[in-house]
């Protein structure tokens, strides 16, 4: 059942701190990550000069936290490529790129052709798949199950969460593989890593406070969403998530690029959500979010707890994230904008679980 939830989003929401530690605990040993049980050969993680994420949706949105992740961490470069485009643009991938294919159900067809091709053409492949046995997962040389459990409502929200988990343990293990860190700094990193649950748990008690937040987008036509880097991922996330359960027009927008193009659009009717969640982009960010005050546009902003915001005024809408170490800065404010999602469906009376013209599993091209 729901659990006593409404509806199996909320629950769904509500069980993140749980099965992210169920996704991240049996792969850890001695405070490192491993995938012993999976098979998977350091080899691999090892040898791969690139990368190629395919899939769709949501996991699609996941592989660009991992991409940045990797880069960042490791220094390989990540293709993040959405599966029903993959064949369409003569994909180039060989024995030397390794292949992370990610789906919730594991029998999205265009993730599981485009995955048969990279393996036609010699890629190592290491699917992220919820369900246990898919085809995806069978048609993978290894695999990494999310424990996110079932996950009924139509809009993915714990697979998410759990594949953003298996994706940091990824990074890890590849980092452990190549020598890259130090003890120390892995140890850190997985840590902080264990931390998420606790951390995901203290934002699901403000579920009021982030109700409270929705109503400042119930009403509107059109919303916007703006942030860098890593916001800007997760902001794709936030938007879909919102688009698909509340029917709102939403654009994710990376805030460097509004001044090309869609700024004229935000008005005073045009809430826009802006995540400031990382050290190295605080001052572009929050200068980017002025200019579109200065257009009259009423602010939602996530930022992190202690950060100084000067013209307390101007803030009217702000939530404050419990802070973590930058990378992991997703976690906690994947959680607000889903629950800002949900909170406008519900509020809007729609059917949360089952948004009109959406199917849980995509088996047609
Ligand atoms: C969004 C959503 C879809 C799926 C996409 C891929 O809430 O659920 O975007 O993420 O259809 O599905 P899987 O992960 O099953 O391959």
């Amino acid at each position: 059942g729901k659990g006593g939830y409404p509806f199996y989003m909320e629950k769904e929401i509500m069980e993140q701190p749980q099965v992210i530690a169920e996704t991240i605990l049996p792969r850890i040993k001695d405070g490192k990550p491993d995938f012993s049980e999976e098979g998977i050969p350091d080899q691999i993680l090892k040898d791969c000069k690139r990368i190629c994420v395919i899939a769709c949706g949501t996991a699609m949105h996941a592989g660009l936290v991992g991409k940045s992740l990797i880069q960042a961490m490791i220094g390989i470069h990540v293709d993040v490529v959405m599966a029903s485009e993959f064949m369409y643009n003569d994909p180039v991938v060989n024995k030397d790129t390794l292949v992370i294919a990610i789906s919730q159900s594991g029998e999205t067809i265009d993730t599981l052709e485009a995955l048969k091709f990279a393996r036609k053409c010699g890629s190592p492949s290491i699917s992220v798949v919820n369900v246990k046995g898919a085809s995806i997962a069978r048609a993978s040389e290894y695999v990494i199950y999310t424990n996110a459990g079932p996950e009924i409502a139509v809009a993915s929200t714990k697979a998410y969460t759990t594949q953003l988990a298996v994706l940091y343990l990824i990074t890890a293990r590849m980092a452990m593989a190549r020598g890259l860190w130090e003890e120390e700094r892995l140890l850190s990193f997985m840590n902080e890593l264990q931390r998420v649950p606790q951390v995901m748990a203290k934002v699901l008690d403000t579920k009021e406070e982030i109700h409270r937040l929705a109503g400042v987008i119930l009403n509107a036509q059109d919303v916007f969403m703006i942030g860098r880097g890593l916001d800007y991922s997760i902001l794709l996330e936030g938007s879909l998530k919102l688009k698909e359960v509340s029917y709102i027009h939403s654009e994710a927008y990376a805030s460097g690029e509004l001044k090309h193009g869609t700024i004229a659009l935000i008005t005073e009717d045009t809430p826009v959500v802006a995540v400031v969640t990382q050290d190295k982009l605080k001052s572009k960010e929050i200068s980017n979010i002025r200019e579109v005050q200065s257009r009259g546009a009423r602010v939602v902003l996530l930022i992190k707890e202690n950060e100084t915001l000067d013209e307390g005024e101007q803030w009217s809408c702000v939530y404050r994230l419990p802070k973590m170490d930058d990378p992991f800065m997703v976690m906690p404010a994947s959680i607000v904008l889903q629950l800002i999602a949900y909170f406008v469906s519900l509020d809007k009376g729609l059917d949360v679980d089952k948004p009109r013209n959406l199917a849980k599993v995509v088996t047609v091209e």
